[in-house]
């Protein structure tokens, strides 16, 4: 199961390749608007430099021109670039002719199996099912990714899901479970997966524990020392 990181700070995706678990990066205009100083296509760019896997760009436009002009211009940045497009006629539009074009897409804003099988179908290489916002509406959001998971099984389809709106650990573990090929997490998700209590305190512990061994052994390997200062010369030697 594949890893993207669900931001645009470059820091935070470094930390994650240096890691070794990184597989890729999604972004999106919420997500850039939360840095400073560089415009999208930079961010975007640096981004490119530290993984070679998939790096989604997102489109805003709404109409199939400007999508297209927006993901092409996407496209130029780096090869590892994937067009995300939003999930509607005229992004349905626009995902088929980057298909024809050889540019790949990440179709998002995905609630429903449906919308997801016509994504495949215009030729998205990515479905992103967002798990937390169905969540929030008081439905069970991982549904959705079980559901495409077995339709792209069934019918062989030539995508993956990525479980997108992912906002606990608990949500990673039930994506991965239900066979969601890719899983896009914000960094603090990341964080809580790595950490336990128990991990954590154990690794205290079995500090403390070597740090008190050491100082005893220093402690008797000093008194040895203090003894044979101390022990009466043999006359003649
Ligand atoms: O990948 C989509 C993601 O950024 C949306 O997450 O938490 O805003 O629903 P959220």
């Amino acid at each position: 199961m594949k890893i993207f990181l669900d931001t645009a700070d470059i820091e935070e995706i470094r930390t994650v390749a240096r890691w070794g678990v990184l597989d890729g990066v999604t972004t999106n205009p919420s997500l850039f608007a939360k840095t400073s100083g560089s415009s999208y296509e930079e961010v975007l760019q640096e981004i490119t430099k530290i993984t070679s896997g998939p790096v989604s760009a997102e489109v805003v436009a709404e109409d199939v021109e400007g999508m297209l002009n927006e993901g092409r211009a996407f496209a130029k940045l780096a090869p590892n670039i994937v067009v995300k497009v939003p999930m509607s006629e005229e992004g349905l539009e626009a995902m088929s002719t980057f298909a024809e074009e050889g540019i790949k897409t990440n179709c998002t804003l995905i609630f429903t199996a449906n919308q997801g099988l016509l994504a495949a179908k215009a030729g998205a290489s990515l479905l992103s099912p967002f798990v937390g916002r169905l969540d929030d509406i008081n439905q069970d959001g991982m549904i959705v990714i079980r559901e495409l998971v077995e339709i792209v099984a069934i019918h062989e389809l030539e995508t993956e899901v990525l479980a997108a709106s992912i906002r606990t650990p608990v949500h990673m573990t039930q994506a991965a479970l239900a066979g969601a090929h890719v899983a896009t997490l914000p960094f603090k998700v990341l964080q809580q997966m790595v950490h336990h209590p128990l991990t954590d305190k154990g690794i205290k512990q079995f500090r403390a524990d070597w740090d008190k061994t050491r100082e005893a052994l220093a402690e008797q390997s000093q008194q040895k020392k203090q003894e044979v200062a101390a022990a009466p010369t043999q006359p003649g030697s």
